[in-house]
């Protein structure tokens, strides 16, 4: 495992330890992701809507409970933002310990799932700001997910937050928005901000034939834009 850490952005790289079959398939599923086009936004929703969904995962991401004392850095309260949140179970654990979070997710269907299997009432309402996007949310818990193209969303809409949590978001980016991506997340952070990114380190010789991936200077790049 390495660590980078530039300013504000703590960057973890993990090459994995033994796979289990369950993580396999998590690998597997996410390079097929990976394949050298553009997924359309629509492919995403049919992805939901055909419950193909392999990336989701039913626990809270090791990797964000073994490093949240670093992205917490002795805060408390800090509100957190999830680029592509799908329906990750990390926006509740991090609600239940008083932080409070913004998700952006294009999938309606993935959204609602979120909060029904969690068992959280939500509310859903227009964002005025984003024309056809909607904001679902719990204000118990302080969870705002807005169902929306996430290069419409900006700091305008919700200010600036203090910690980012990148989790398959980063790889899941269109190679053409890359730029885009990157100038988005960076206009989300405060100054506290910390950005803790997932992504995988994998051998060459045994996974060929994508062109998503983003090799290490690349990341390092993407991290000092
Ligand atoms: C690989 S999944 C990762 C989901 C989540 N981060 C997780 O760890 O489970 C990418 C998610 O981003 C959503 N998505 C893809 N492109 C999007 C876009 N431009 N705007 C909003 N959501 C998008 C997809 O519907 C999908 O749920």
């Amino acid at each position: 495992m390495k660590w980078f850490f530039s300013q504000t952005i703590l960057f973890l790289m993990s090459s994995c330890s033994p796979l289990t079959a369950d993580r396999q398939a998590n690998i597997t599923s996410m390079l097929e992701q990976q394949a050298d086009r553009v997924m359309a936004l629509g492919e995403w929703e049919e992805r939901w809507q055909q419950n193909k969904i392999g990336f989701h995962q039913p626990e809270v991401h090791k990797m964000l409970k073994k490093n949240i004392d670093k992205v917490l850095n002795g805060r408390t309260g800090v509100r957190f933002f999830f680029p592509l949140c799908g329906k990750a179970v990390d926006m509740k654990w991090l609600a239940d310990m008083g932080h409070a979070v913004v998700g952006v997710e294009i999938s309606e269907k993935a959204i609602r799932q979120f909060f029904e299997e969690n068992n959280m009432t939500y509310s859903e309402e227009p964002v005025p700001a984003i024309p056809g996007a909607k904001v679902y949310k719990n204000s118990e818990k302080n969870i705002s997910l807005y169902q929306c193209n996430l290069y419409n969303f900006s700091n305008s809409i919700e200010g600036q937050f203090g910690a980012i949590w990148d989790r398959a978001s980063l790889v899941a980016v269109n190679p053409g928005d890359r730029e885009k991506y990157a100038a988005l997340i960076i206009s989300l952070m405060a100054n506290d901000c910390r950005y803790l990114l997932d992504t995988l380190l994998y051998n060459h010789d045994l996974y060929q034939g994508h062109g998503r991936i983003w090799t290490e200077e690349q990341l390092v790049n993407y991290i000092q834009s």
